[in-house]
Order: structure tokens, then sequence, then C-alpha cells
């Protein structure tokens, strides 16, 4: 609960669990839960779970000597022996050995033998001052130039091989990186993990990486993170390539990170999300950068981050660009991006020709998909509308079709949701019970706002809900207080937590509800139609009950005693 607590705010109490937002995906009801008899924190959206080290490590971002070294200087604990051994004292000696390379390269960079390195760094106009603030350096081409000077320092082979900096074949070892210019990979601690080179003439491959070692993780870092951490601009701009980077600080755009030759991770998207809310894409504008942002707008977005995506046009890449049209026409570029709804529904636009009605279908078809999962209702408004102009159809069509299309997405949702929570100790749903009414048509109102709420929290948003005491039937009076109080406190809502509060009787009924069609077309005016039903019933009720008091008795204790019930 005590380190859980410092990165999630655990606002609920659930029996005898706590639950937050979960840190490790994006998400607005809370689904994380910290289990303090279990010590153990789970996950009910995303799945994760695990003890007070998994945690840290999770959230840190550090291996497990790590976060055992984190938490003990947390809990003011001196750290046993037996985990400050070997392998945090093996890291420690890489990391030196990789700073002591670092220093070395750079070095090199300023020695007669280094005209070459000097001439590429300046035909890619990289200065001396961004060469410095990113310690670029310089392989000289040959086989063991490094191997001897890290030796000549202390360090064994045997170190060397395992850093990634020498390479062994048959008998022989050789320096890995030759005739290369140098870009040490630093983490947001500031140590030197790994290592990028560019060759520079022509030879293959154009870039070489360190290898995943000890402290190197490609996927779980970023190049320039140490850097862009510090940008006071607000956003971080992702791009393809080392010198797209290097080129875009030195034109003052200093929030630049790349991916380290692999495509965007999730675990990146995470380190990212730690030092921003907003991520502008400016990969190259070839297919595979297009393809590229398209996945990386994907994994960025279940992080809650803001997308923008850069159109890339005048040149491949941002390099290219800053190089022959100058830091203004990146920044123009800058400016212009677009969020990643309009950029995903000019992808798809761009693969048809708008101009017979099978395509303008197959298009709506799949833009659908994009604009029915907006979360808000104004939006997918907006841009169904802007649908409708583009292919020239009515506008009422594209928003009933794209509300029809988030039904059935929340629906999907939720069936897999119930599914997987209501399969291990639920065998079936109760078929057809049948519920007597006293007020049939109050209660196809109180089923109706029950099944738009179960379905879609969201729908509660914007108009105020029925006092619990408003409804008709006790039955569903008593699953509605249960509904409404999870969306007052903004719990998750799906069955496995609801059978905490409901009998099992209820929860059929629910499940029941749930399975009879919804016209949602337009969910919010059914949900205002619904709840002034309820009201008007209610007020009828009561004024019929006060002309006939004898009955008002009778059914207070009918509905107490229904109600005892059904609290069983
Ligand atoms: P320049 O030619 O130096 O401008 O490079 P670029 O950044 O324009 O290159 P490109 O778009 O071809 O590559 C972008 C990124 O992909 C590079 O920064 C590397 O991280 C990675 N990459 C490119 N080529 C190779 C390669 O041959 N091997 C590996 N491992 N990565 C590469
Ligand atoms: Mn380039």
């Amino acid at each position: 609960m005590d380190v859980v607590s410092s990165y999630v705010r655990l606002t609920k109490r659930s029996g005898a669990n706590y639950f937050g937002l979960c840190p490790f995906h994006s998400e607005k009801t809370p689904s994380f839960s910290v289990s303090p008899d279990r010590q153990s924190y789970h996950c009910f959206g995303c799945g994760k779970g695990g003890g007070v080290i998994g945690f840290i490590m999770e959230i840190e971002n550090l291996s497990f000597p790590e976060a055992v070294e984190f938490l003990a200087k947390r809990a003011n604990m001196k750290l046993p022996e037996e985990v400050n051994d070997r392998e945090s004292k093996k890291r420690a000696r890489m990391l030196a050995l990789n700073r002591d390379a670092a220093r070395w390269f750079y070095e090199q960079l300023h020695t007669p033998q280094a005209q070459l390195a000097r001439a590429y760094m300046e035909k890619r106009r990289i200065g001396a001052v961004t060469a410095k603030n990113f310690g670029l350096g310089y392989a000289p081409n040959e086989w063991r130039m490094l191997m001897d000077a890290m030796k000549e320092k202390g360090y064994t082979e045997q170190e060397l091989f395992e850093a990634g900096l020498i390479r062994r074949r048959e008998k022989s070892t050789y320096d890995t990186f030759r005739n290369r210019l140098m870009f040490p990979v630093i983490d947001v601690r500031g140590n030197v993990i790994g290592f990028s080179g560019r060759i520079l003439d022509d030879d293959e491959p154009k870039y070489m990486n360190s290898p995943d070692t000890l402290v190197f993780d490609k996927g779980r870092n970023l190049f320039a993170l140490n850097l862009a951490k510090k940008s006071k601009s607000g956003y971080i701009i992702l791009s393809e390539g080392n010198i797209d980077v290097v080129s875009l600080h030195q034109a003052g755009f200093d929030s630049a990170v790349a991916s380290l030759g692999t495509s965007l991770t999730p675990e990146q998207a995470r380190l990212i999300s730690r030092y921003t809310g907003e991520v502008i894409i400016a990969y190259d504008g070839d297919g595979a950068g297009i393809k590229a942002s398209q996945r990386a707008i994907g994994i960025l977005e279940k992080l809650d981050l803001k997308v923008r995506v850069l159109r890339m046009s005048g040149a491949k890449d941002p390099d290219e660009l800053i190089r022959t049209r100058g830091p203004e026409a990146f920044r123009a570029l800058l400016e212009a991006s677009e969020n990643q709804v309009d950029y995903r529904l000019r992808t798809i636009a761009a693969k048809y020709v708008l101009d017979s009605p099978e395509q303008k279908y197959e298009y709506l078809k799949e833009a659908y998909g994009v604009v029915a999962r907006l979360p808000d209702q104004a939006q997918r408004d907006l841009y169904a509308s802007r649908l409708a102009e583009q292919v020239g159809v009515k506008e009422d069509a594209v928003r009933g079709d794209v509300e029809k299309t988030r039904v059935q997405l929340i629906r999907r949702a939720r069936s897999n949701e119930n599914r997987a929570a209501a399969r291990p100790e639920r065998p079936a749903a109760a078929q057809g019970r049948k519920l007597y009414f006293d007020d049939p048509r109050a209660a196809a109102a109180e089923q109706g706002l029950i099944r738009l709420l179960f379905l879609d929290a969201g729908y509660a948003r914007g108009q105020p809900l029925p006092e619990p005491g408003e409804f008709s039937s006790p039955e569903l009076r008593h699953i509605y207080e249960a509904l409404r109080e999870r969306i007052e406190r903004h719990a998750p809502i799906n069955l496995s937590l609801l059978s905490e509060t409901l009998s099992r009787e209820e929860i059929d009924l629910l499940v029941q509800l749930d399975q009879e069609p919804v016209n949602l077309s337009n969910g919010e005016q059914a949900m205002a139609d619904y709840i002034s039903i309820i009201h008007d019933r209610y007020t009828e009720r009561q004024s019929a009950a006060e002309q006939q008091p004898a009955s008002d008795g009778l059914l207070a204790i009918r509905d107490k005693y229904r109600l005892t019930k059904a609290y069983k």
C-alpha cells in the first residue's frame, strides 16, 4: 500500500482491496487493485500483477537487483550483501567500461587520424557544440584499438565482450565498431548503456547498435531521452534516426528522441509518458515511415498520450528537411501536424477513390472504426458530420451508423470481459426469469436506463440520474443503486465486481437485460427519455398514493419485504 500509493492514488476500497487507476495502461475507471492481505497488486484491466519488487521493476523500468536497491533506499534499509553482490557489481563495472569507451571514442574524434570523421560531420552539418552535447565520437578503422586501450585501463577481454564492444570469431577477437561515427546511448540517469555507430562510407550495415547486454535493452530505452527529458517544449518529438535527432536538437528542437533501430515498443512509450503528455511523431515520409507511425499511434494512445503526426514533405526525413530548407520549414510542419484522428482518417481515405458508392461504403465502414472509438459524443458527432460531407451522404445517417458501431464495439468488449469474469463461478445465466412489475411502463424505462448505464457509463455524464427511490421495481432499484454507486465513484463496471454487491439472481437479471437489443442510434436522447418517464411515473404514483392512503402502507410493506429479500 505504501509503495504503490506513491505512484497510484488508491481512491476506492472494495472489500479487502484498494483500487486506483492502473499505471500500466490507460483507463478512466480504476481497475488496478492492491490487496494488503496478499501483499500484491493486480489490474483487472490489463492483467498485470505481482508483488512489491515486481511493481517497482515495472514502473521504474529497473532490473530485479536495482528494484531491491531502490526499495531498500526508500525504506532506509541497508542492502543485504547477497543482493548487492555479483550482478550489480558487474553492472557497475560494465557502466564504467562504457563510460571509458565513450570518452575514448570522443578523444579519437580530435586526433589527426580522424580527418575523415571530421569531414563526415561537416558534411552532415554537425557542429562542435552539438557533438559535445551528444558526446559523439569516432571509432577508427582499426581492428583492436579500442580493445587495447580498454585493456590498458584494466578491463578484461571477457568484460569487453559482455559489453558488446568486441566480437569473437573463432580464435580472433576484434572491435565491434570500426570506421564509424559513434553515438553513445545514455539513459535517463546519465549512464552510458550502449552505442550506436554510423558507417562513414557506404559499407554495410549503415548503422550498428550494441547488442543487448546486462545494462542495455534496446526496447526499453530511447536515444537522446536523457537530453529531451529536460526540454520545456511540453512534447516529445519521436523520429526514426539518430542523425535526425542530432539535427533536430541542433536546430533548437530539443525534445527529439529516436527508438534504437526498432519500431517503438510499449516500454519505450511508457518511458516517454513519464516525461510528457504529448508526442509528435516525425517519422520518414516513405511507406515504411507511415506504417511505423500507425503502429506508434496505437501504442502511444493506449497510454493516454496525446499524439500528433507530422506529415513529412519536401524531404525524406527531418535531418534532410532542416539541412535543405532550414529549421523554419520543420517548425511549420510541426505546427501543422495533425491529431491522430485526422491522421488516421486521411490515411484511410487515401486508400479509396471516393467516386463510386462501393468505395464510399468501404471507406465509411473503415472510418467508423476510428470515429466510433472516440470517447466523447461531441467529437464523434463532429467527425460524423465531416465524413458525411466528404462522402456526400446524410449527416444523420452517418451519426446513427457511428453510434451503432460504438454499441457493437462496447458490446464486444464487454462480452469478452464478462465471459472472462463470469465463467469460473457462473455457468449460465438464468434463462428468461419472469418478473412481475407493478408499473410496467416505469419498469420498461428503468430497465432501459440500467441497460444503457451498464453498456456505457459514459451516458451518465451530463444528465442528473434519478434517485433510486424513484424506481418502481425493487429488484431493478437495487441493481440501479449498485450501478449508480459505482458510476459516482468512477469504479469499473463489470459483472465480477458487481457480484460483490448484487445477489446471484440480480446478476442474472442484469445479464438478461444486457442481452436485449438496444437501439443506440441516439443513446443520449434515449437516456433522457427514460429518465423523464421514471420521474413522471414516480410523481404519478406518489399522487395516486396520496389519494389512497391505505394502499400506500401496503405498497411500502411489500417493497420493504422485497428489498430485504433482494439484499440477501
Ligand atoms: P542517415 O543515412 O545517416 O541519414 O540515416 P537515417 O537516419 O536517415 O537512416 P534511415 O532512415 O535509413 O534509418 C533510421 C534508423 O534506422 C537509424 O538511425 C538506425 O537506428 C536504423 N537503421 C538504419 N539502417 C540500419 C542498419 O543497417 N542496421 C541497424 N541495426 N539499424 C539501422
Ligand atoms: Mn537521414
